[in-house]
């Protein structure tokens, strides 16, 4: 099977070196491309291990779980947890199987988003979707056995109990009914009404925000606690993740009504089709755009008092940024 390990260059990322050795240019910056990569390559190895059937056979269900996880995304939380991460000092190879466990969860929850009686989605990720290529049945499965899997790594890391117990609540909380299920509940309940922007900004935070938030979180409890030492840190995290967390999901409104297929890996316009209401919707590409554009601001903000330590959160910030401005460009 080929995951998206086998598009990176290897040559190019053990020579410049990854999360333990960063690689720098001559002036000292650190070269996103390379950290990125990098750090994406050794989660989805820590998912290829952590989904590994070989004891029991491949299963058609491990089979999907392991097609749901390893073709592709853009590993934006498993990137988020790892530089919060490397701002904390938490050792990388805790970090590897942290940053695989919360993409076992965000596919856990796009699987489920694509199911026919959800956002009925038949492309994800350039691909079918779980459902299409493996049947409904399998694809509500992969997503219980994911968000399983999800806390049976968390719970079997080699970190102190007290750790473990902090990065399992964290990443329930982020999936609970406040949550992402949550969110996901209302983002049904709104199709077809008109709503204002405040509702829909508030069903974001909980159906995308939230994992984003524990992104971060996880990658520094790992390491650090949330205790009155730590307040300013965690403060400046949570800014940062309640801003980055929104934009997400406005760029993918965005995007959902200004890029083509290719671009996606989903079917475009799938939003105005379904009579979601979006932000896009409601305020207007351009203005939408703008207020991606601000939000990615006000995280680059958030986070400045913490210094070069911060350097890879705020390169995620720009990644999002060209993302952006490269697929739905000014009017
Ligand atoms: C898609 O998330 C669903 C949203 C919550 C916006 P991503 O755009 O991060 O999806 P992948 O992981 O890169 O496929
Ligand atoms: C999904 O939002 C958010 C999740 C919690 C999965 P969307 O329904 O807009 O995500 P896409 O566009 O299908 O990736
Ligand atoms: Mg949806
Ligand atoms: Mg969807
Ligand atoms: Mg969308």
């Amino acid at each position: 099977m080929q995951t998206v390990s086998t598009l990176h260059d290897d040559r190019t990322v053990s020579k410049l070196g990854g999360l333990g050795a960063p690689a720098r240019d001559a002036s000292g910056r650190l070269l996103p491309e390379i950290w990125m990569q990098d750090g994406a390559k050794r989660v989805e190895q820590a998912l290829a291990r952590l989904l590994n059937a070989e004891d029991d056979g491949e299963t058609e269900l491990m089979a999907a779980m392991r097609y749901a996880t390893l073709h592709g995304g853009k590993r934006t939380r498993a990137l988020l947890c790892l530089a919060a991460g490397a701002l904390a000092d938490t050792p990388a190879h805790m970090l590897d199987d942290v940053g695989a466990a919360i993409e076992m969860m965000h596919a856990c929850t796009l699987v489920h988003d694509d199911l026919p009686a959800m956002d009925d989605d038949l492309l994800r990720r350039g691909l079918p979707t779980v459902h299409v290529k493996f049947g409904e049945a399998t694809a509500i499965l992969v997503g219980d056995a994911l968000q399983a899997h999800a806390f049976l790594t968390l719970s079997s890391l080699n970190a102190p109990g007290d750790n473990r117990i902090a990065l399992v609540r964290e990443l329930a909380q982020a999936v609970c009914a406040e949550g992402a299920a949550g969110g996901q509940a209302i983002d049904l309940s709104l199709v077809g009404k008109h709503v204002s922007l405040d509702r829909i900004v508030a069903m974001h935070r909980m159906k995308t925000g939230a994992l984003v938030r524990a992104s971060v979180r996880m990658g520094a409890l790992c390491a650090i606690a949330e205790d009155p030492a730590h307040a300013a840190l965690y403060c400046a995290l949570d800014r940062y993740s309640a801003c980055f967390g929104l934009a997400l999901q406005v760029v993918d409104d965005i995007l959902d009504a200004t890029a083509d297929n290719a671009t996606l890996g989903k079917t475009p316009g799938k939003d105005a089709a379904a009579q979601k209401p979006t932000c896009a919707s409601i305020m207007g590409l351009q203005a939408a755009r703008q207020f991606a554009l601000d939000l990615l601001r006000d995280a680059g903000e958030a986070i400045f008092p913490l210094g070069p330590r911060a350097e890879r959160l705020a390169q995620i910030l720009q990644r999002a940024d060209a993302h952006l401005l490269k697929h739905a460009p000014c009017a």
